[in-house]
């Protein structure tokens, strides 16, 4: 695994909790997936540990993701609650640690959680650091405060009906790494008549379609499903390749269909 990369399909783990979770998480690490994304509200942090530690591999095949929750960004509650996400999960660090949702209407500063997380990093923690559903005008704000390239990413809702043109944009010209969340959009994508034709013509699902226009796009992919029919399926988008014209196509059902969109989203200028 290159240091300082995320890999580019990873498994979405909300929903896969308890035993039941553990085993979805082994079959997914016996099918080939290293990235694993959970946070402290999902309830999965126990049983990615648990699976990782079960599949036997070394610490170091698996890139783990957590999330520090909206709840717990205050300067009080940040520092403990990722050390009590590291004893959950079971690891002295996490490969990566992302601020959840940014504050909403800043109930708690926005210096003091974009610092701690700094500082969670500073202190081992974390090997890489990122957010998660900020705006273009969050990510500026970020920058100016901790600088350019600190962050690795900026987990948002991507799929083939939210492209977020001006995020995209603003991303590749600051050089930060998207991560598309519901990259499927919860399985809403399946009917789509133009990525059916492109998957019958490639001989795969249009789950792989989906997946690997988003990695054609520069994104990082976190899929989730609890099926092994489904979890091959996302898997094998690595080895789906577009062309430029079905890119380009694909491109055109942009929608700006949003899925999540909580009362605590940051104004949305994607
Ligand atoms: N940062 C955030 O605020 C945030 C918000 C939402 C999600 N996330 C992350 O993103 C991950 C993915 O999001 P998600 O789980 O909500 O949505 P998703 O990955 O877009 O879709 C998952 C749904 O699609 C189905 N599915 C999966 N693969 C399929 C396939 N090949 N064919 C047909 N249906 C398929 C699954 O059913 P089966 O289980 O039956 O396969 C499940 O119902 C989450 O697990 C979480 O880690 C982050």
């Amino acid at each position: 695994m290159n240091g300082d990369t995320i890999p580019r399909l990873g498994l979405g783990t909300y929903g896969r909790t308890g035993d039941e979770g553990v085993a979805a998480l082994l079959k997914a690490i016996e099918i080939g997936y290293r990235h694993l994304d959970t946070a402290q509200s999902y309830d999965t942090e126990q049983p990615v540990g648990e699976a990782v530690r079960r599949s036997g591999l070394p610490r170091g095949d698996v890139f783990i993701t957590t999330k520090v929750a909206d709840t717990r960004l205050d300067k009080a509650q940040f520092m403990p609650s990722v050390r009590k996400s590291l004893e959950t999960i079971g690891v002295d660090q996490v490969d990566l640690l992302l601020i959840h949702w940014p504050s909403h209407r800043d109930a708690v500063p926005f210096e003091d959680y974009m610092t701690a997380l700094v500082e969670a990093q500073r202190q081992g923690y974390a090997r890489l650091i990122g957010v998660s559903n900020f705006s273009v005008a969050l990510l500026a704000k970020a920058r100016a405060l901790i600088g350019n390239g600190t962050l690795a990413t900026n987990q948002v809702e991507i799929h083939p009906y939210l492209q977020s043109p001006n995020l995209v944009a603003h991303a590749r010209q600051i050089g930060l790494q998207l991560t598309a969340y519901q990259p499927l959009a919860k399985g809403e994508i399946g009917a789509d008549p133009v990525l059916n034709r492109i998957a019958g013509q490639h001989g795969v699902t249009v789950a792989a379609v989906a997946l690997a226009f988003l990695m054609g796009e520069g994104h990082v992919v976190i899929p989730a499903s609890g099926s092994e029919t489904n979890l091959r399926a996302n898997f094998a988008a690595l080895d789906v390749s577009l062309g430029e014209a079905e890119m380009a196509e694909i491109r055109t059902l942009d929608r700006g269909y949003r899925r999540i969109n909580p009362e605590k989203s940051p104004g949305w200028d994607d």
